[in-house]
């Protein structure tokens, strides 16, 4: 059943888009909630009114149509679905997905989505075949894409061979796997993010310069996995993943408390930047000059809330996970660090300037485990998030 679930289908403009009619009434009589795409092409397939009538529901087409804009933004669309499904997914619609391109409303929704995506392709046998297309798939199926189809058969071209789009039930069927079957489903995962602000008085803190990229990305690749989220988070740059439970904090104290809070978990990744330090007492008043002398600031050490967790001797999450940024020595830093937090795994990396990595888009991290050190190679933040929810997933099972 599919009660209770939204789904965003994109209909892409091929002979097939007549099946996705069908799509919806199945979908919607297993509880569904289709909200439907067009693209330009598909226009020519089907009648935006018919699709509307059969999902009673909006039919979204245009990336400029500003009356959506101001109801639902195309970001917020594409993440305001529990999947997002591309049916039928033309050669076309395929090589701008695999290309990343965004110029349309249905790629930049495939784009911007922080969901999983299924694609039922259909096209000519030829273009199937077409080394490019086979190509864009392999990238598609790589970024972690589900596919259904195209089945083998008699084409609308005259042609026979594989490129017929999967049959409507099919489809459903594949629907409901990818809703159901997330490997992380049912299991319970903690995040910490984001820096933390510690009070100097009512008006200054200390922070450091954590935009909370990477935690988010791991937060969202691990609800995308069927992970039941917490995210605890400091003052971040940016926005909390959509669909998990978000606490918001600013001070260390309030992250260790939050944490203690939300557990149990299956496992907790701490990838906040945690201030080491924090005011001894905070002064009340905004704290003035005092003709011409600084003041001194007194601190007091906050508490390791990763060393704390790691070392609960009872209800200690079964898979904790810490970060080392270090600057130099950074394998053997982070397996020292690992033995002294008592962690399981520290994703260690190095933030020397020259690298770029801090406040930029990639990293490049080594995951130290009691199995040694196993680098990976530089990649964005979503796709290191990626694979360490698929390890996470691995570890858990
Ligand atoms: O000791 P260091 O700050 O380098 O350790 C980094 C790791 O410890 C990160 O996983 C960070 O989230 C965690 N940490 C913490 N509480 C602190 C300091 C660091 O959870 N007070």
């Amino acid at each position: 059943m599919l009660s209770g679930k939204r789904i965003l289908l994109i209909i892409g403009g091929g002979i097939a888009a007549f099946k996705s009619q069908d799509l919806i009434r199945r979908l919607r009589e297993r509880g569904a909630e289709v909200v439907p795409v067009l693209t330009k092409a598909a226009e020519e397939f089907v009648a935006p009114l018919s699709v509307s009538a059969l999902a009673a529901q909006k039919v979204y087409r245009d990336l400029f149509d500003l009356t959506d804009e101001a109801e639902m933004g195309h970001i917020e669309l594409s993440r305001a679905a529990d999947l997002v499904v591309v049916a039928p997914a033309t050669a076309d619609l395929m090589a701008k997905m695999a290309g990343g391109l965004a110029n349309d409303l249905a790629s930049t929704l495939l784009l911007a989505t922080d969901k999983r995506v299924l694609i039922a392709p259909a096209m000519n046998v030829r273009m199937w075949e077409h080394p490019a297309t086979q190509r864009n798939l392999e990238t598609l199926k790589s970024d972690g894409v589900l596919v259904t189809g195209p089945d083998e058969g008699d084409m609308a071209c005259g042609e026979y061979g594989p490129g017929r789009m999967s049959e409507p039930l099919a489809i459903v069927a594949a629907i409901e796997a990818a809703l159901a079957d997330g490997p992380l489903k049912g299991k319970h995962v903690l995040v910490t993010s984001g820096p933390t602000h510690e009070p100097i008085d009512p008006v200054r803190y200390i922070a450091n310069r954590s935009s909370g990229a990477q935690g988010t990305a791991i937060a969202r690749a691990l609800s995308a996995l069927g992970a039941d989220v917490t995210f605890v988070t400091g003052p971040a740059d940016v926005a909390p993943p959509e669909g998990v439970k978000v606490v918001e904090v600013q001070t260390a104290q309030q992250m260790l408390a939050a944490v203690e809070k939300s557990l149990p978990a299956d496992a907790a990744i701490f990838a906040a930047a945690v201030a080491d330090w924090r005011m001894a007492e905070a002064s009340g008043s905004k704290i003035k000059k005092d003709g011409g002398k600084a003041p001194t600031l007194k601190f007091a050490e906050n508490p390791d809330i990763l060393a704390t967790v790691s070392q609960m001797k009872k209800g200690r999450p079964g898979l904790v996970v810490g970060f080392a940024a270090e600057t130099d020595d950074v394998i053997a830093h982070a397996t020292a660090k690992r033995e002294r937090k008592g962690c399981d795994w520290i994703v260690a990396n190095d933030v020397s300037p020259e690298t770029g990595i801090m406040g930029g888009s990639e990293n490049a991290v080594t995951v130290i485990s009691d199995q040694g050190a196993d680098a990976w190679p530089r990649l964005s933040k979503d796709q290191v998030a990626a694979k360490l929810a698929a390890k996470i997933a691995e570890a858990l099972s």
